[in-house]
């Protein structure tokens, strides 16, 4: 593939995805319209106002499509419908042409690894051994002892084959056994999944994010996971003790992922995200080779990685390393698997993350309610929703705490809906909701719109080299420059002020303050304190 296919900033272009602005939105918890406690589209498309003015530029959609919502959504019975809880599909278009008619692109989640197993592909896959859709699951024997065929886990915990009573064999399961894995190396699975991406991409979605992308096949010869060698008995989750060589991230799945790109690649303009697992060091090969893959591979390494100035620098570092050179980057901080980064690192810190993401060179994606700090919810043990906090209790992996509904006001209910709301809202509602924080020009919210207006506005921000500079005494320094014109970005990790030393005559485009004090430049920064300066000369 030609480089320049991968940054469009290189030929003086960019795509539009390269210049976006992505917020990701978990339809169950955005606004509900009909007081059952779950958002729906409907709900989202009265919201629509906000995001204009919050100034994102496209939507990633989780899961919309019929599903028994054991997974939040992510066990789909009908790839190509809306849930009911969610709407309908003439309620979808609606959406979408009102997304598209303010500026606004649309992603959807496409999950091709697995379905639910009330998908009727499943029902018929299990009917008998001699069924034609048979071999569109993961079937296999048991293994000599009479058990499950290997050692492989499910994320979910518990072995990954589930033994069919009715067929007298197991089935594979990367995730719950109620998410039976399609079997990829079937061709007549991977032409049904390309229709289905042909048929979001006819209606006029502007691409996918997919999910669990990289366990699409699994070993051809079942061979069992060796033990992971830093699998501590007491802190580490039984579904992680074994290092997913067999099943995750094998070569054939490369094959699938150049597949699905091609189909997209029918499409005019449109972009293929991927939730990729493993390492960052295993990022860079998502974007493909001779054949492309992912325009954007996830890239959650700021919110894994230690809050400190040396630590940060080193792990933009490490993942600008990791890709291949002309690669765009992008930079995830908040998602519906993910701990909420303002709990890890606290509101004055959030404030320089909302920094540093929307200054970076590459695509930023942010989860609703990030940009008001939302913390994760408290849930009482009676509350729990979800299957992973269930099937592997207390390890601390409880996704509801992120997933708690948005706060658009200051009532109980947060303005999310009439009725119960399907996960607390927490307790912190009245403080921190978006009502409020549009008022005062100095939330948090304020400063992640008004970071997206100076990204909109300078083209060194959205098309910029980056260049580091040597983080120091808490202090993370970069640039970001265009022939034209140089800005620099100094960012206080410490809560006590920093000395800033700057070369050249320079301006303040921004403080995370948004005070008067901010836009004077001073040689310091006050603590928690970030910058955004326009050097001149
Ligand atoms: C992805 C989703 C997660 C889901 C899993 C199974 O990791 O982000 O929420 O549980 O896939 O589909
Ligand atoms: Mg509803």
């Amino acid at each position: 593939m030609p480089a320049r296919e991968y940054d469009g900033s290189r030929c003086g272009q960019q795509a539009w995805w390269q210049q976006a602005v992505v917020y990701q939105i978990a339809p169950m918890s955005f606004q509900d319209s009909d007081g059952d406690g779950k958002g729906d589209l409907r709900g989202l498309i009265d919201r629509l106002p906000y995001l204009e003015w919050l100034g994102i530029d496209a939507v990633w959609l989780c899961p919309i499509y019929p599903s028994p919502m054991l997974d939040f959504g992510y066990d789909i019975s009908d790839y190509c419908d809306v849930d009911p809880l969610f709407g309908t599909l003439g309620i979808f278009d609606e959406l979408m042409t009102k997304l598209h008619a303010r500026g606004i692109r649309l992603l959807l989640d496409f999950v091709p690894n697995h379905s639910s197993a009330q998908h009727p592909w499943f029902v018929e896959s299990c009917a008998s051994r001699a069924s034609k859709k048979r071999d569109w699951y993961v079937w296999a024997d048991p293994g000599r002892d009479g058990g499950p065929p290997n050692n492989w886990l499910s994320r979910f915990g518990g072995s990954a084959w589930q033994w069919h009573e009715g067929s007298g064999q197991y089935y594979y399961h990367a995730f719950l056994c109620e998410q039976p894995d399609l079997n990829w190396r079937n061709r007549a699975v991977r032409d049904a999944m390309a229709d289905i991406i042909r048929f979001w991409l006819s209606r006029g979605v502007d691409g996918f994010r997919v999910d669990a992308s990289a366990v699409l096949i699994e070993d051809e010869l079942l061979r069992d996971d060796p033990p992971d060698p830093e699998f501590d008995p007491k802190t580490t989750p039984p579904p992680q003790r074994l290092a997913r060589r067999f099943t995750d991230d094998r070569p054939e799945c490369m094959g699938c992922l150049e597949e699905l790109r091609a189909v997209l690649d029918e499409f005019p303009d449109r972009v293929l995200a991927g939730e990729v697992q493993g390492e960052v060091d295993r990022i860079g090969h998502f974007y493909g080779n001779d054949r492309p893959r992912f325009h954007l591979p996830l890239n959650f390494a700021l919110l894994d990685c230690e809050w400190s100035a040396l630590a940060v620098q080193a792990t933009i570092d490490g993942y600008l390393n990791a890709i291949p050179a002309h690669a765009w980057p992008d930079w995830v901080v908040g998602g519906h698997d993910k701990p909420r980064i303002a709990g890890k690192i606290g509101q004055a810190q959030a404030r320089i993350l909302a920094m540093l993401l929307l200054t970076l060179k590459g695509t930023p994606f942010f989860f609703a309610g990030d940009e008001i700090g939302m913390p994760g919810v408290h849930i009482p043990k009676t509350a729990v929703q979800d299957v992973f906090e269930k099937l592997v209790p207390g390890y601390g992996l409880n996704r509801d705490p992120e997933r708690s509904p948005m706060r658009w006001d200051g009532s109980p209910k947060g303005g999310f809906t009439s009725g119960k709301p399907w996960l607390p809202m927490g307790d912190d509602v009245v403080e921190r909701n978006v009502l409020r924080q549009q008022k005062d020009t100095r939330s948090l919210l304020s400063l992640y719109r008004s970071l997206i207006a100076l990204r909109k506005q300078e083209p060194a921000l959205r098309s910029g080299d980056y260049l580091p500079l040597r983080a120091c005494n808490d202090v993370l320094l970069f640039k970001r420059l265009t022939a034209a014109e140089t800005l620099l970005i100094a960012l206080n990790f410490s809560s006590e002020p920093r000395r800033l030393d700057v070369e050249k005559p320079a301006r303040v485009l921004i403080s995370t303050h948004l005070d008067r004090a901010a836009a004077k430049l001073r040689p310091m920064l006050r603590g928690n304190e970030g910058f955004v300066l326009k050097l001149n000369g």
